[in-house]
């Protein structure tokens, strides 16, 4: 039986907990995918004290991933917009499958990567890229694949909702929360794109593309943050029956489909004012099968590690001639009865 070879590019919160899930559910996640998914390659500035890398090959250049002939997936876990592009381009250029956890990525060079990829014949997965563990991608890509999706709106980035939550709950400062999701590994490198909308609008403009069928536009996206709310404010809130979340919110307009990112005033009784912590929660509205929610967590090392292994399976399922159906257990499958080629 083939395995698939993965390659990591950066070891931090999120490359972390892909190594460890990866380790720790290999007999797992290869009867799932029908073959083993092994660590090739790590590429990493520094060693994540979480991770026990010993026997694993290891680099501090990620382009030797890319480059790597023995790599046939290259997951993309270094943040940031134009090294993660010329990267992703690069494993894309040399035939690789690609998984990636970046939404400023995907949302801005996203209609560019995607091209290269179809051009190329090579996959490009990015679930981990919206609303950390929750499958909320596939679940617009295939579970609603026959609705015409009317609207979707929700809480899409977790710290912001950390944030809210404790200020709320516990009287606390905004820039004391802050650190602390920083320290928790919920917040982006740069914590402005948290507080400030911005990564809540990189994922709204991805949820929107596959809602949708729209390339992606984060141009379009109005967006508006959550840094000068105050606790005043929250407790203004509170006394007159509401809950201020910042929301992610796109419709269909006549004028054509809008995006915004903003906080709201949502009725204390409403499910999205409920969603405490660094939860995430999208409801999505289809024309076939009515409103349906998707809740769990956002952010962190594991939850969001869950996305990219699920969809290292897809890829591993997707690359294979037997196993195309997604049968949910491949035990009776034949696995480790042939040889398939990748
Ligand atoms: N900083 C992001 C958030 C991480 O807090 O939602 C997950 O995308």
């Amino acid at each position: 039986m083939k395995s698939v070879r993965v390659g990591i590019c950066g070891l931090g919160t999120v490359g972390g907990g892909t190594f460890n899930v990866l380790m720790r559910n290999a007999d797992e996640i290869a009867r799932r995918a029908g073959r083993p998914i092994v660590i090739e390659q790590v590429a990493m500035r520094r060693e994540n004290p979480d991770c026990d890398t010993t026997g694993v090959k290891t680099t501090n250049d990620v382009f030797e991933v890319a480059h790597n002939p023995d790599v046939d997936v290259l997951v993309e876990l270094i943040g940031g917009y134009e090294v993660a592009r010329e990267l992703v381009l690069t494993a894309i250029e040399n035939g690789k499958h690609v998984v990636t956890a970046n939404k400023a990525l995907i949302a801005v060079h996203g209609n560019e990567i995607f091209q290269a990829a179809h051009e190329k014949g090579v996959i490009v997965a990015f679930e981990a890229a919206v609303a950390g563990g929750i499958p909320v991608i596939k679940s617009l890509r295939e579970g609603l694949g026959a609705n015409r999706i009317e609207w979707l709106a929700g809480i899409i980035n977790g710290t912001g909702n950390y944030i809210l939550t404790h200020m709320r709950d516990e009287g606390r400062a905004f820039e004391d929360v802050l650190a602390e999701a920083q320290a928790l590994g919920y917040a982006e490198a740069d914590p402005t794109f948290d507080v400030e909308g911005i990564d809540a609008a990189h994922k709204l403009t991805i949820l929107a593309s596959i809602a949708y069928g729209v390339p992606l536009q984060f141009d379009k996206a109005y967006t508006e943050g959550i840094s000068r709310i105050t606790f005043d404010d929250v407790e203004q809130a509170d006394n007159l029956g509401y809950v201020i979340k910042h929301l992610g919110i796109s419709k269909r307009t006549e004028a054509g489909f809008e995006l915004r990112v903003h906080p709201a005033l949502v009725p204390k009784e409403c499910l999205l004012a409920n969603v405490s912590g660094v939860k995430n929660a999208i409801e999505v509205m289809g024309d076939a099968v009515g409103p349906t929610i998707y809740y769990g967590a956002g952010a962190g090392a594991e939850p969001t590690a869950s996305a990219v292994v699920a969809d290292l399976l897809d890829v591993a399922r997707d690359i294979s001639t037997e196993h195309r159906y997604r049968v949910p257990y491949l035990a009776f499958s034949g696995i480790g009865e042939s040889d398939n080629d990748l």
